[in-house]
């Protein structure tokens, strides 16, 4: 593996493609450690962007096929998700995310996610870069709620008091990009079934010098009643929070593990997603609406359509955004990473990974 000159031909910063005739493009491997350096500090820049690509796609420009979940007879709670994707505007790549979850690994404390993310070359179909995505994909998750905070607010007053239901690094991920994008709160609620992600997650905000009264609440009514935002980050694979009535003060939730809330919760409030093909799937809380109402007139519109104006949404109920996660955030952010690396000169060419160049020999 060599460390590319950033002035050589084959590397630039939109891409390995080129103008005249087709080349195999030189494939990069881009590690944790990398990407982190090019997102950090950039949150409100990648809000930005998940924003854009939510443009993007909801302009129709773009392929987002239904995500392929791998599931094991042997090891029931663990599943490999394959998110396949093609982004246009200005981004213009194509290429695949490959996403482990193994809950049983936060026993041993390492995280329960590990990812890559493959892009492919718009032109030649050829995977050039190789990226750690892990972080890739808490950070477009982050950033996306982020936006839906802001965005899902605007017609109430702005929520001071957030909870977060559910403590992993999800959570710590949202924390940061709420707070890197003008977020303060009086109160921080915190939930969690374990003791020690609880208490680890209030020695985080402690340390991020997030300022507010942090209340750990043992009830789960208790923090979704005293929280005007409430952010679920569980990894609970069905609904365990029932009771219309705790969100009769009527709060903004973030739905970001889509699998809390029972039908009844959803049908009190507005619900927001996404996108709709992908959320109505693989026994999310919306899928189960849909299931049990055989209809989706529960659903108020996307993200998008509230960005664009197309849906208001009122101040009168609560309100639930339930993001299914696109792979075409992950190939924005993976190419915003990609450019940033190629950009510094520190991009990882791998000599020779494709060694069949010409077709004749
Ligand atoms: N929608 C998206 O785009 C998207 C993207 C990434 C992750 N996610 C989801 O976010 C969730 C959190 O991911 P993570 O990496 O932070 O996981 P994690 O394992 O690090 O943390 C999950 C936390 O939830 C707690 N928990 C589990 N069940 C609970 C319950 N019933 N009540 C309270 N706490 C509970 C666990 O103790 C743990 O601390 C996962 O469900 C993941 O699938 C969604």
């Amino acid at each position: 593996m060599t460390t590319t000159d950033p002035t050589a031909t084959e590397s630039t910063t939109s891409g390995p493609t080129t103008s005249g005739p087709l080349t195999v493009p030189p494939f990069a491997v881009i590690s944790g450690a990398q990407v982190q350096q090019a997102l950090q500090g950039r949150e409100e820049q990648i809000v930005q962007l998940v924003e854009t690509t939510y443009r993007i796609h909801g302009a129709g420009d773009s392929v987002n096929p239904p995500s392929y979940f791998l599931r094991f007879p042997d090891r029931p709670s663990s599943r490999i998700i394959a998110l396949p994707a093609s982004i246009g505007g200005q981004v213009r790549v194509d290429g695949l995310k490959w996403i482990s979850s193994f809950p049983g690994n936060t026993a041993s404390g390492i995280p329960r996610a590990s990812a890559v993310l493959i892009l492919n070359d718009h032109d030649t179909g050829y995977p050039f870069a190789c990226l750690e995505s892990s972080i890739i994909s808490a950070t477009r998750t982050a950033a996306s709620a982020a936006l839906a905070a802001d965005h899902l607010s605007r017609g109430r007053p702005r929520p001071t008091r957030v909870g977060f239901f559910g403590t992993g690094l999800i959570a710590r991920y949202i924390h940061t990009f709420l707070a890197a994008t003008g977020w303060s709160f009086d109160e921080i609620g915190v939930h969690d079934l374990s003791a020690e992600s609880a208490a680890g997650f209030c020695g985080r905000l402690e340390q991020a010098g997030a300022g507010g009264r942090v209340t750990v609440h043992e009830s789960a009514e208790q923090l979704i009643r005293s929280s005007d935002l409430v952010v679920f980050a569980t990894i609970a694979g069905t609904p365990h929070v029932s009771e219309p009535a705790w969100f009769d003060h009527r709060p903004l939730v973030l739905h970001v593990s889509l699998r809390d809330l029972a039908p009844e919760v959803l049908l009190a409030s507005t619900n927001i997603v996404d996108d709709v093909e992908h959320c109505l799937k693989a026994d999310t809380s919306p899928h189960l609406v849909e299931q049990l109402t055989g209809n989706r007139d529960f659903l108020a519109g996307t993200l998008d359509d509230v960005i664009s104006g197309r849906t208001t949404v009122p101040a009168d109920r609560p309100t639930v955004f339930s993001p299914f996660g696109l792979g075409v955030l992950d190939l924005a952010v993976g190419k915003f990473v990609y450019d940033e690396v190629s950009r510094s000169g520190a991009l990882h060419v791998v000599d020779d990974f494709f060694h069949e160049r010409r077709r004749f020999g």
